[in-house]
């Protein structure tokens, strides 16, 4: 995963930056970590399953990226302040957050459990609340703004059968990018939200081989999307190269549901 990012000439958009990265154990938010990492960025990594945000991290360093690791479920706001607090006791204060922790409980309207309602909406969307506030407490406080990526889907835009929670959860982190995009535009806090389609992670390759091929057939470039081109796009919003971009929703489609 890392070579593209760091062989490519990304090296230096990030430099002297500390991210934040939820979720980072695996998948997308993994890749996020190295491409920003791959581009000059301390890199502390936050998830729920402890063991694995550590082999990530040490993943990280072996490839030259200043990385670290604390388990941190996103639902709980101490840990989620415990995480900033990790990142500038550790490499200073964060500079970039990404708010990516996720998890699908999928079931029709008739069968979901409103358990399920509530801890699928809790992980995506009060965790990434919690994450905003937290990171946005720290930005203003050091005084130079900052960089903050929600990671939503394409669900919150058109709605997915069978995901009535995730697409809830995934169309509000919309309403909570842009509300907190005008309430830190002030203090030089950018807020903006990534919406993917179709990726190629843990949480895809679970699902049937007629849900995966249904999708397929509605993405005009006819393929999936790697984390990295999901990572990339991150990177941008992330950094100086999208200094006048707030508040914005960016799809990384491969132009399903354009
Ligand atoms: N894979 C896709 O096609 C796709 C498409 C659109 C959006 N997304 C979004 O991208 C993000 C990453 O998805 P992925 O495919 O890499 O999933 P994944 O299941 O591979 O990884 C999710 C990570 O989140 C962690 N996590 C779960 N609950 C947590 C909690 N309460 N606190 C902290 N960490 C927690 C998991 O341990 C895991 O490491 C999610 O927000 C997901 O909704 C994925």
């Amino acid at each position: 995963m890392l070579e593209t990012s760091r062989a490519g000439n990304d090296m230096g958009l990030l430099d002297g930056r500390a991210a934040v990265i939820t979720g980072a154990a695996q998948g997308i938010g993994y890749e996020i970590a190295g491409v920003l990492g791959g581009a000059g960025a301390s890199v502390v990594i936050g998830d729920i399953n402890e063991e694995a945000a550590a082999e990530a991290a040490e993943r990280l360093v072996k490839h030259g990226i200043a990385a670290t690791s604390l388990r941190c479920d996103v639902t709980e706001e101490d840990e989620v302040a415990a995480l900033v607090a990790h990142c500038a006791d550790t490499f200073g204060p964060v500079g970039v957050m990404v708010n990516n922790a996720g998890i699908t409980r999928d079931a029709t309207l008739r069968k979901m459990a409103l358990t399920d309602f509530r801890a699928v909406v809790d992980v995506h969307l009060t965790g990434a609340w919690n994450g905003t506030r937290y990171a946005a407490a720290a930005m203003r406080e050091h005084g130079h703004g900052g960089s903050i990526v929600n990671i939503s889907s394409i669900a919150g835009k058109v709605g997915n059968f069978g995901q009535t929670n995730y697409s809830a959860a995934k169309a509000g982190l919309v309403g909570l990018t842009k509300a907190s995009a005008k309430e830190l535009a002030g203090a030089g806090i950018r807020v903006n939200a990534v919406q993917p389609g179709l990726i190629r992670t843990a949480m895809t390759e679970a699902m049937p081989q007629s849900a995966w091929d249904a999708k397929l057939a509605e993405i005009p470039m006819a393929r999936a999307g790697e984390p990295a081109e999901v990572a990339q796009v991150v990177l941008f919003l992330a950094s100086d190269m999208a200094s006048y971009i707030t508040g914005a929703v960016l799809e990384v489609t491969g132009g399903r549901y354009m």
